[in-house]
């Protein structure tokens, strides 16, 4: 057991008790963030004259060295000790003796933890955020090679309308994009610096907190010590974002297995992102897609879990908060397999364009377009759904679409069909004319990629400070 505290203890932890309250396990994980933010405390004790520049100069080189010790792999986090945050303060005063035990004046674990754990999911908001981007780089390219395949479009999982693949593909760029803005939105939310809020009510050294959020890349500090201390919003914020990555994910995963399904062949999965089967040896599986579809789950948990963690806990810290850090980090790992996958398996699967049209052409997709027909020929709407709705009944029984009835059958229904039927019904004029912005046909659908060619031009991410060189 190597514990930063004991003073005013007269016996040692239980053993299980010990293992029980100990972190480090997970906390590892920010180890770098750990140490950054100990290096820009010890810069701004420097400055202030809190610790003298030598004093300061000697621990923030040797935290240079244990950092590159433990990424060089010479140098193991062992697990003797509580947490990361004792690990590196003991391995400083191992190196430094008395110089090392400075380094802690005027911080408390409470804002070092609430530190770096910020720093770590700030970056982790990054990420998602760039391999969100480029999942929407493969929808795109789908898009534009895509803009006239038709398919059918469904309601209740019913052919309803043909649209394009280009355009249902579009449906998912929309969904993603929101999920790239939230974590632009968390970002900016979540970056203030807790450090200096010490313990809860802050501390009696005179800390430049400024100078040190501007160190770290943060956009200032922190203006209320116990919430500095006890502030999860931002994870849960960042979970709930991730839970709506996935339930959108999950989305496109299950049409994929429908897609892939023996019934539909709208697609076909590549044998790089599909399995078989130990005793069928016809099949191949969609497993990737049900696995992205099934880890859903532990994403919305880990959301639920820090909900409730939280719901009941006072002012300011309280150690329940420790179970901010694992199901966060395995929603974080999860998402961004998930999205990597997805990427890989949609700019590899196969669409097979002929399947798609001729499902869309056999469904009465055109239905509604055969009832405007008769609108732009004077009839009132509702009785021209009447009407289609009984070729539509009659095809049904006859086993033919709306396009195989001759006009002389049509008129027998209703006289005001004439020849240019055919032509105001065909899959092409169909979606060719639905040109309202957002719609499936072809010029609206070239606007829409065009302005979604502009908005992956501009990164947010560009314009943020390189602080890491500040250090
Ligand atoms: N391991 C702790 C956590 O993750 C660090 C903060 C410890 N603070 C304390 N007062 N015991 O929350």
């Amino acid at each position: 057991m190597a514990q930063l505290w004991g003073g005013r203890f007269t016996k040692e932890t239980d053993e299980l008790a010990y293992r029980f309250n100990a972190s480090i396990s997970f906390d590892k994980r920010f180890y770098k963030q750990d140490m950054e933010g100990s290096i820009a405390h010890a810069k701004m004790l420097g400055e202030r004259g809190i610790l003298t520049e030598q004093e300061a100069e000697r621990i923030t080189g040797a935290i240079r060295e244990i950092l590159r010790e433990v990424e060089a792999g010479e140098l193991e986090i062992s697990d003797e000790y509580e947490d990361i945050h004792s690990f590196v303060e003991a391995t400083l005063i191992d190196r430094l003796g008395d110089v090392g035990k400075k380094l802690h004046t005027g911080r408390s674990r409470n804002d070092q933890v609430a530190l770096d754990m910020r720093l770590y999911t700030r970056q982790e908001v990054l990420e998602v955020d760039g391999l969100l981007e480029k999942l929407l780089n493969v929808i795109l390219t789908i898009m534009e090679e895509n803009v006239n395949t038709y398919m059918p479009g469904f309601t209740h999982l019913q052919k309803a309308q043909p649209v394009t693949l280009a355009h249902h593909m579009g449906a998912y760029f929309e969904m993603f994009k929101r999920d790239r803005q939230r974590m632009e939105d968390i970002y900016r939310r979540m970056n203030f610096c807790p450090l200096g809020s010490g313990a809860l009510a802050g501390t009696t050294y005179d800390l430049d907190r400024q100078g040190t959020a501007e160190r770290l890349g943060f956009d200032g500090p922190t203006l209320n010590s116990m919430d500095g201390v006890s502030d999860r919003d931002y994870l849960i914020e960042f979970l709930s974002a991730l839970s709506t990555v996935m339930m959108h994910l999950s989305r496109i995963s299950e049409e994929v297995a429908i897609w892939n399904s023996n019934e539909y062949q709208f697609v076909e999965i590549d044998d790089a992102y599909s399995t078989g089967s130990s005793i069928m040896p016809q099949k191949k599986n969609p497993d990737i897609a049900e696995l992205v579809r099934g880890k859903t789950g532990r994403v919305y948990g880990a959301l639920v879990s820090l909900l409730t963690t939280m719901k009941g806990l006072p002012l300011a810290y309280n150690k329940d908060m420790q179970e901010d850090k694992e199901l966060t980090f395995d929603a974080i790992d999860t998402v961004k397999g998930c999205l990597a996958l997805t990427a890989g398996m949609l700019s590899t699967m196969r669409f097979c364009r002929d399947r798609m049209e001729e499902s869309a052409k056999n469904g009465f997709t055109n239905a509604t377009d055969a009832a405007d027909y008769l609108v732009n020929h004077g009839v009132p709407f509702r009785d021209a759904h009447g009407i289609v709705g009984r070729i539509v009944l009659s095809c049904i029984e006859r086993n033919i679409a709306i396009d195989d009835m001759t006009l002389e059958e049509l008129k027998e229904i209703c006289p005001v069909f004439e020849e240019d039927f055919f032509e105001a019904i065909s899959m092409e004029t169909c979606v060719n004319k639905r040109l309202t912005l957002g719609a499936p046909g072809p010029e609206a659908m070239r606007r829409v990629i065009a302005l979604e060619k502009e908005y992956l031009g501009r990164d947010w991410k560009e314009s943020l400070p390189d602080w890491e060189s500040r250090l």
